[in-house]
C-alpha cells in the first residue's frame, strides 16, 4: 500500500545516518570577541558504526560532542541524530546516594520502562557489563573502573541508538583501561549501536574504531579521516595498531606545529 511505502520509506532515510552533522560552525563570546571554536564541520555516522573523534586538547571535541547530544546549539549549521542520543563523560556522574542498580534503575524509569521490568533489566545490563552482583553496592564501593561500567549501563539502559563517549577512560589505569576497551568493543558488537567516541589518546582511537577523524585546531576543523579495517578484538599493542598510530600521529602532530596548543 501507497502509506505503508511512503511510511517505510520516511523510515529507511530516519535511519540512515545515526548522526548527521552539516556544515556545523561554533563561536564563543569571549573578552576579545566572538572566537570560532568549530568551522564548518561535515560528518555522518552510520547505524552500528563507531567513529572515534580525535584532536589535540582545546580543539573542540568535547564541544563537537555537546552540539550532537544538544546541550548546545550550533551557530550555523544543522544536526539531526537517530532519536535521543546516550552520554558518557569522564567522569561517571553517578548519584552517589543510589546503588548501582538504583542508578541504573532510575534511566530506565526516566525512559518509561514499567516498574516491574526495572530489576530484571537492570540485572541483564550489569551482566552485560560484567558486574553480576553489583546491584545493592554503593557508589563508593566500586573501583574507578567500576565505576565507569556502571555509567555504561546506564547509558546503555537509555536505549538509544546512538552513544556519545567523551574521554570516558582517560582517568583509568593503562590496565583497567585495555579491560574496557575490550568490553566496550563486545557490547558495541552485541548490541549493534552507534558510537562517537572522543578522545586525544591516538592508540585507543585506532584500538576502538571502524573510523578515526582527526580535528585540527583553532578552529576545528576536519583535518583528515581514516577507516581502520583492523579485525576486532585488536589489542593496543598490536602491529597494525601501532603502525596507524605512528601514521595519526605525525598528521597530529603537525596540526599542532601548524596551531599551537592550549
Ligand atoms: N561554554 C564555553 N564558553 C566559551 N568558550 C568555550 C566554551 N566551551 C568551550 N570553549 C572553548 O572552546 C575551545 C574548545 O573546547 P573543548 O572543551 O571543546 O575542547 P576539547 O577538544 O574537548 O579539549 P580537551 O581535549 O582538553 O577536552 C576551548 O578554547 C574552550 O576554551
Ligand atoms: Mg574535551
Amino acid at each position: 500500500m501507497a502509506t505503508t511505502t511512503l511510511a517505510k520509506a520516511a523510515d529507511d532515510e530516519a535511519v540512515r545516518h545515526a548522526a548527521r552533522i552539516e556544515h556545523v560552525s561554533k563561536s564563543f563570546a569571549g573578552p576579545a570577541g566572538a572566537q570560532l571554536v568549530l568551522d564548518d564541520i561535515s560528518l555522518d555516522v552510520a547505524p552500528g558504526e563507531f567513529v572515534t573523534l580525535l584532536g589535540a586538547s582545546g580543539c573542540g571535541k568535547s564541544t563537537l560532542l555537546n552540539l550532537v547530544a544538544g546541550l548546545d546549539a550550533p551557530s550555523s549549521g544543522g544536526i539531526t541524530t537517530d532519536g535521543r542520543p546516550a552520554l558518557m563523560f569522564q567522569e561517571h556522574a553517578l548519584f552517589p546516594w543510589l546503588t548501582a542498580g538504583k542508578n541504573i534503575e532510575l534511566a530506565l524509569r526516566l525512559r518509561g520502562v514499567p516498574k516491574a521490568d526495572r530489576r530484571a533489566r537492570t540485572e541483564e545490563l550489569l551482566a552485560l557489563v560484567r558486574l553480576k552482583g553489583a546491584y545493592g553496592k554503593r557508589v563508593h564501593e566500586l573501583s574507578g573502573g567500576m565505576r565507569q561500567r556502571v555509567a555504561l549501563a546506564r547509558a546503555l539502559a537509555q536505549d538509544s541508538r546512538l552513544l556519545l563517549m567523551d574521554e570516558p577512560f582517560a582517568a583509568l589505569d593503562a590496565i583497567t583501561r585495555d579491560v574496557l576497551h575490550d568490553e566496550l568493543t563486545r557490547i558495541w558488537a552485541e548490541t549493534g549501536v552507534s558510537v562517537l567516541f572522543v578522545t586525544h589518546n591516538v592508540r585507543e582511537a585506532v584500538r576502538l574504531a571502524q573510523r578515526v577523524v582527526l580535528l585540527s585546531s583553532r578552529p576545528g576543523r576536519v583535518a583528515r579521516e581514516w577507516t581502520v579495517d583492523i579485525p576486532q578484538p585488536r589489542r593496543i599493542e598490536d602491529a597494525p595498531v601501532a603502525e596507524l598510530s605512528v601514521e595519526i600521529t605525525e598528521v597530529l602532530r603537525g596540526e599542532i606545529r601548524r596551531h599551537g596548543q592550549h
